[in-house]
């Protein structure tokens, strides 16, 4: 291998640059050529890319977002899209990918692999941590703790005027932003689409903590969440209790940015210099990631189809807390 394209595809996610700048880095310190793909893989379909030294990203592990841009390509979805991907890989003289995104990039590689034979690493960065074989993506650290941050600001209006805020939180299928930030951030009641819920059980919650003399509540309900939504569940419960003084806050893409927490900073220093020595020991077709703080490799169709279990402990924390 003498020349290594990265891209990052699909939701962007604080850490991102930060995992390129490892890869970039790592690249300089094996003695090869890397290549910046811009716009995801809609860069390797236009053919626009460049060329990167480690001076190329100086001053962007503190910087949120991807300073490589990102997108989700359908036109990497169609054979004929991923055909000229391929001709630009050679006509660039790229010999092996390192994928920095989410499952559905991870996909788009695996299939590109399949057809071209293309040697590439996935490394994962997403917001979500809904990704098997790592027990952290990264920009999942640093949402939760933008997370955490908001809800508290949330309380404080809440205490003031005694409501009752249901707050709708990120994480596509996956509950995992909300039952941390909800433990985090002391919530009454965690809605997340791995349990089942219903609007009577949130109801009793509630109830119970007004019987205790409590007099406002904070609900983080995940986007996924399987009860109709973070507004018809909010309806729900004011047609139980029109006393409650309800409001609704959907926090949505301010927990994709920010700079990067410490945590996010150094698992993508990490993942992405992995991802580079991988490529260099010819492993291919796997996603690096860390478990129990050390680099394990998955097959990247592991990582795409199994799932990581919501922790049953951090269930019974929080319900214990919420007494
Ligand atoms: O996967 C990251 C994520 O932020 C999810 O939590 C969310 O469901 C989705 O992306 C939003 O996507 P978009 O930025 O395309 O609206």
């Amino acid at each position: 291998i003498k020349k290594i394209g990265v891209l990052t595809s699909g939701g962007d996610a604080p850490g991102m640059n930060a995992a390129l700048r490892a890869v970039v880095r790592a690249c300089k310190y094996y003695n090869i050529s890397s290549i910046g793909i811009r716009q995801g893989y809609e860069g390797l379909i236009q053919n626009d890319m460049i060329d990167l030294g480690p001076r190329s990203v100086k001053n962007i592990i503190n910087q949120g977002g991807t300073i490589l841009k990102t997108a989700r390509s359908e036109e990497f979805r169609t054979k004929e899209g991923r055909q000229k991907a391929y001709d630009n890989l050679l006509q660039n003289e790229i010999d092996a990918l390192v994928i920095i995104g989410g499952d559905g990039s991870f996909t788009g590689a695996n299939i590109f692999h399949q057809e071209f034979n293309v040697p590439f690493i996935g490394v994962p960065g997403t917001i979500d941590n809904d990704i098997f074989g790592t027990d952290f993506t990264i920009g999942y650290d640093t949402a939760l703790n933008t997370v955490t941050e908001a809800i508290d600001k949330l309380r404080d209006t809440a205490t003031s005027h005694d409501r009752v805020f249901f707050v709708e939180v990120m994480g596509r299928d996956a509950g995992f932003i909300a039952l941390n930030s909800g433990i985090a951030s002391g919530a009454q009641d965690i809605l997340i689409p791995e349990q089942k819920d219903s609007v009577e059980e949130l109801c009793e919650s509630l109830e119970r903590s007004e019987e205790t003399g409590k007099k406002s509540s904070i609900v983080v309900i995940a986007e996924g969440e399987q009860l109709g939504g973070v507004y018809e569940i909010a309806k729900e419960v004011k047609k139980r209790h029109p006393e409650y003084d309800i409001r609704v806050t959907v926090l949505g893409h301010i927990q994709r940015g920010g700079s990067p927490s410490c945590h996010d900073r150094v698992l993508a220093s990490r993942l992405g210099i992995a991802a580079v020595e991988g490529l260099l020991e010819n492993k291919t077709n796997l996603m690096a990631g860390i478990r129990s703080n050390k680099i394990v490799f998955t097959p990247i169709e592991e990582a795409i189809k199994k799932h990581n279990e919501i922790d049953a402990e951090l269930i019974k924390v929080a319900n214990i807390l919420a007494i």
